[in-house]
């Protein structure tokens, strides 16, 4: 059904946020850090964007190249070659460059698994070496079931070191992954093995997630009746669940691995060559396909893994002085960037764990920072929310004071909720990185420098080195400080998306057709007087109430303010009178009881932090919000809720099904 909300347009989007609070960065950390003033930002964030060629080529130096580049960028828009006729391999700059300064026995990657098997963690280190040796048998193993350079092989596995090794093996013999979260389901599969026209899939019998084996096997079983395009499948022994193996198509990772050699070399890939696809739900329609490069993003996701989480390599005399955790999935964009192909060419341990964070208690997350003298810890909102609801006491039973660094990326993070990340967790002492970016733009876009950066709650600051962010109009001019616009990058940068795999039209419209000339992200922001941007939320999911543009970011972050709330999300909905009225969907903190009486509390509380406009026309309390599997709060399934619609949109990537039964029971 159409949305009969009428639409607003982020070009009068208004701010009624007021955040005062600012966070030099502590001194000692800046003392250290790879980028130690903002005077050293502003100047090299300048010569950055007026010369990106320089910077780049500068960067991209100290990794290995089996060729070197004839021009750094060759730009016709929308249309970016980034490192024009150099030969590279990224799983060769992973593994075998460290390797080759001898680094060999220095931690690559610090796995932790979901099961505690009589009481303990489940741990295995992998080395340089070791996972070098790994990656080239499996890459043989591929080879030898008849994988090309250019084939795309699909991924779909879970959170275990071989799901490392099997999109590693893919870069090093030039086969283009598409990695599939294990969350998703058999039509998910179906859609993008047809849509990549992928002949074989990778994965597991099952994964751990709360003590109980995900199926995934079966899910691939399932996929496959509903097509026949893929003619091998690779299945790793995980779970030890019972799986039916196709004979002839489907074999064990460990019986094609037994005899497979240690020695492929790393294919000598052209820097535009396609690296993977990674589709992306987006609000509507089908999944796209993002397509990602070799060099631009290889140099990309490790010069900003490097800056942004001010990493500290490993030498040949010692390990890391970091041990970073991203706690995202390697189905997602985060994992892929910010777990495997940033970090390894940093030379700094990586941690991957298998399992829940509430499993098997709401501890486990401080649990492994405490044991694995975590460093860099790099989260998101959602899970930042989730465990101020559940409350300090976890937390105050573990030593985390390894942590020197804090990071939030995938949705705006709300300023209370900012606050506590850096009192409870951060002990005062971390800086916070609020990373803007997106699957399309393949790494850091908009981020603190965190030895340079004052930082603002539920500010992303400002543009990575060799970012030209601006917020707009339309006409593509700049809107005056702090008024509501549309966030566009106004110059290619080497890991951008070079389209939608077979649809080029599609990544033109979505893109390219907003603003004249310029990368349109989808997101409403503003730019305040210290040059600070806010992401105010998606530019459809604007609500015009009497006039006014609203995004939801600031709305939800005033809920979340309210000593009593946990969690909230904002949407119109048609209101007899004011024509668009603000219904919001609030989760309470541990023990706070939903009375009517509350209700008019949080209404008056958002009423005096934004003004009258912003007050909400409805507070309806519930248990947890409708969240895609990555943790994105689904508003346009509130809409429809708060409208009183039946809901006709595509709900594949919805979380929990069982959340929009008891919120339409409600209605
Ligand atoms: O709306 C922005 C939000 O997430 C979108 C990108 O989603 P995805 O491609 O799934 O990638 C997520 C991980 C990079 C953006 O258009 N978003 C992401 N990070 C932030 C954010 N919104 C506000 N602040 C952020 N730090």
């Amino acid at each position: 059904m159409a949305d009969t909300q009428p639409k607003g347009d982020a070009e009068s989007m208004e701010s009624v946020l007021h955040e005062e609070r600012k966070f030099p960065p502590p001194p000692a950390f800046a003392a250290q850090a790879h980028v130690k003033s903002l005077d050293e930002y502003e100047t090299l964030h300048k010569e950055s964007v007026d010369n990106p060629e320089k910077f780049w080529a500068e960067q991209a130096a100290d990794l290995h190249w089996f060729q070197k580049w004839d021009r750094v960028l060759e730009w016709d828009l929308p249309d970016a070659k980034w490192f024009v006729g150099a030969k590279t391999n990224l799983a060769y700059n992973c593994l075998d460059r460290q390797v080759e300064a001898g680094l060999g026995d220095r931690t690559a990657i610090i796995w932790e698994g979901e099961p505690t098997p009589g009481g303990q963690p489940e741990v295995r280190r992998i080395s340089y070496k070791q996972l070098l040796d790994d990656v080239s048998r499996f890459a043989n193993v591929l080879k030898d079931l008849g994988v090309k350079k250019g084939d795309v092989v699909t991924i779909y596995m879970p959170m275990v070191p071989e799901l490392a090794v099997a999109m590693l093996a893919c870069a090093r013999i030039g086969a283009p992954h598409s990695i599939i979260f294990g969350g998703f389901s058999a039509s998910a599969i179906r859609d993008r093995v047809e849509d990549g026209q992928s002949k074989i899939i990778i994965t597991a019998d099952g994964g751990w997630r709360r003590g109980k084996p995900v199926p995934l096997k079966e899910n691939v079983d399932e996929a496959l009746t509903m097509t026949d395009r893929v003619e091998k499948v690779v299945v790793l022994e995980r779970c030890q669940n019972p799986v039916t193996m196709k004979e002839g198509r489907d074999h064990w990772w460990h019986e094609c691995a037994a005899d497979a050699s240690a020695d492929c070399p790393a294919e000598h890939m052209d820097a535009e060559d396609l690296l993977f696809i990674l589709y992306t739900s987006g609000s509507t329609g089908k999944p796209k396909g993002i397509m990602h490069t070799t060099a631009g993003y290889m140099v990309y996701t490790a010069t900003t893994a490097g800056i942004t989480f001010d990493l500290k390599p490993a030498t040949a005399q010692a390990e890391s002085p970091d041990v970073y955790w991203c706690t995202a999935d390697i189905g997602w964009i985060t994992g892929h960037s910010y777990i495997i192909y940033g970090l390894l060419p940093n030379r700094v341990p990586t941690l991957m764990y298998e399992g829940a964070p509430d499993t098997p208690d709401k501890d486990r997350f401080w649990d492994i920072i405490e044991r694995h003298k975590v460093t860099k810890f790099y989260t998101a909102p959602t899970a930042i929310r989730a465990f101020m609801k559940w409350g300090s006491e976890h937390i105050d039973k573990h030593d985390i004071s390894s942590l020197q660094l804090l990071g939030t990326v995938g949705e705006p993070i709300n300023p209370e909720a900012w606050m506590w990340y850096h009192q409870t967790i951060g002990n005062e002492k971390c800086p916070i990185v609020d990373t803007w970016w997106q699957t399309e733009t393949g790494g850091h876009m908009l981020t603190p420098v965190p030895g340079a950066t004052t930082t603002v709650p539920g500010s992303c600051t400002r543009p990575f080195f060799g970012i030209d962010a601006a917020v707009v109009n339309s006409e593509g001019d700049e809107m005056p400080t702090n008024a509501g616009g549309i966030l566009v990058i106004r110059k290619p940068w080497p890991s951008m998306l070079r389209g939608i795999y077979g649809n080029r039209q599609r990544f033109i419209d979505t893109y390219w057709s907003k603003v004249e000339g310029y990368y349109t992200a989808g997101d409403g922001a503003r730019k305040d007087q210290d040059g600070n941007f806010w992401i105010m939320g998606r530019i459809d999911d604007v609500i015009v109430v009497a006039g006014h543009n609203l995004g939801t970011m600031e709305v939800e972050s005033a809920l979340v303010s309210h000593p009593a709330v946990a969690e909230a999300a904002v949407v119109g909905f048609p209101h007899e009178i004011k024509g668009t009225g603000i219904a919001s969907f609030v989760t309470l903190r541990g023990g706070v009881e939903g009375t009517d009486q509350l209700v008019e509390e949080i209404r008056d509380h958002v009423a005096h932090e934004l003004g009258p406009i912003s007050k909400p026309d409805l507070v309806r309390f519930t248990d947890a919000l409708p969240k895609t599997r990555s943790g994105k709060i689904m508003r346009r399934l509130l809409r429809d809720i708060a409208a009183g619609r039946e809901i006709t949109q595509d709900m594949t990537t919805l979380e929990d099904v069982s959340i929009l039964a008891k919120l339409q029971g409600q209605g």
